[in-house]
């Protein structure tokens, strides 16, 4: 098998926009506008515990052709369906009234109008080369795509350090998914040869160079094409016990347990679970710290054990590892990768890891061959470098 390279064998993202917008609406758009998926290269389940994360911005792209249309009115084609969807400052106003993809943009609307801004109506054309499903953060890259689209086209004063818990209001509220700031921040943030530290209580950012071609070095993404198994309640009941937790140890987020106080806390716990979703949390701001110190001193290599200390951590204590995923990352250590650990929010979703350069066909066989021999389904690979996060193109 052969690492592929990204897009290849389609046309280009923004030409796909462009041409449905074209087709769709008989005339051409006035921009178009861009938004990555994204991988976390760690800390996973902090973001909402007030803690860090390391998440880098993918060259996988979804691509907004828009222009204004009639006030009060907005108008949206994706290429995954060819349907449009319409709706009006009523159902954009109602959580819940529009679903599906179309929801996501839906809640963009609602969530720029609940801050007060006045939003243009807008027909708007999405293509993606973002996997639905896949754990990379398609839903992020259409928010951020369509609120980039939307503020141009509005003309609207919402600067860019605005925009993740904008984007992240449409996905909690209007869809109706607990999740944290990370992906938004992530997509928006973004920066090319960059991983993006995020301190997700006081939304202050470091862009911490990560370039591992320079180091000899790759990223290989494995989608583990495991059906996504009750993630949705699965990822609520984390963060519920998150939340109970902190209650208990009588601080406002389990960003607030230093490391040095862990078995202290842990010892206030009075059930097992609960102790191994806070050591967890806790274990895994520290190893984000001290990636980045790794990173920050350009001793990218080094960083593979903690991936795979992350990866464990998820495992055993916050459990929301699948047997493929676990299947994955275990072949990529046994064929050489320095660290490999489950990426995103569980239950399936794509796994990374850091190798040799020239490893990357190696690794990405025996991963396929690990699949082969459990029977599953054979997984995508990908080698990927940090890209830029949304623009207007
Ligand atoms: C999902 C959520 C993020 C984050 C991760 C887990 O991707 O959208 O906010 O909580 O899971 O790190």
């Amino acid at each position: 098998m052969s690492t592929p390279v990204v897009g290849e064998g389609r046309d280009d993202v923004a030409d796909r926009a462009g041409a449905g917008f074209r087709q769709r609406y008989g005339t051409e758009p006035a921009g178009r506008w861009a938004a990555p998926g994204r991988v976390n290269l760690i800390g996973e389940h902090t973001d909402y515990n007030d803690g860090f994360v390391l998440p880098f911005a993918l060259p996988l792209r979804t691509v907004v052709a828009a222009a204004p249309g009639p006030d009060g009115r907005w108008t949206v084609w994706s290429e995954l369906d060819d349907e449009p969807v319409e709706f009006g400052a009523a159902e954009a106003d109602e959580p819940g009234r529009v679903d599906g993809w179309a929801a996501y943009v839906a809640g963009v609307v609602w969530a720029l109008r609940a801050a007060g801004l006045d939003v243009p109506g807008a027909r708007l054309a999405i293509a993606s080369d973002v996997p639905v499903g896949s754990g990379l953060s398609s839903s992020a890259a259409i928010e951020s795509a369509v609120l980039a689209a939307l503020v141009d086209l509005g003309g609207l004063d919402l600067p860019a350090e605005r925009r993740p818990r904008l984007a992240q209001r449409a996905e909690n509220d209007y869809v109706g998914a607990p999740t944290g700031i990370m992906d938004q921040s992530a997509v928006i943030r973004g920066l090319q040869g960059h991983a993006l530290f995020l301190d997700c209580r006081t939304e202050e950012v470091e862009q911490i160079p990560f370039d591992p071609a320079a180091a000899g070095l790759a990223v290989l993404v494995v989608d583990s094409r495991a059906p996504h198994r009750h993630a949705d309640g699965e990822y609520a009941a984390r963060r519920k016990s998150c939340e109970r937790a902190a209650a208990t140890l009588g601080v406002a987020a389990l960003r607030d347990v230093p490391t040095a106080d862990l078995d202290a806390a842990l010892a206030r716990l009075d059930d097992d679970e609960t102790r191994r979703r806070v050591r967890h949390v806790v274990t895994e701001d520290q190893r984000v710290l001290d990636t980045v110190a790794l990173l920050r001193a350009g001793r990218v290599r080094e960083i593979g054990p903690l991936l795979t200390a992350s990866h464990a951590s998820m495992r055993d204590d916050f459990e929301i590892t699948v047997p493929e995923v676990d299947t994955a990352v275990e072949a990529a250590l046994a064929a050489g990768a320095h660290g490999a650990r489950m990426t995103g929010g569980g239950f399936g979703g794509c796994v990374l890891a850091l190798l040799d350069a020239d490893a990357a066909d190696t690794v990405a066989d025996a991963v396929a061959a690990a699949y082969a021999e459990r029977g599953f389904a054979a997984p995508g690979t990908l080698t990927v470098q940090p890209a830029g996060g949304a623009t207007r193109l």
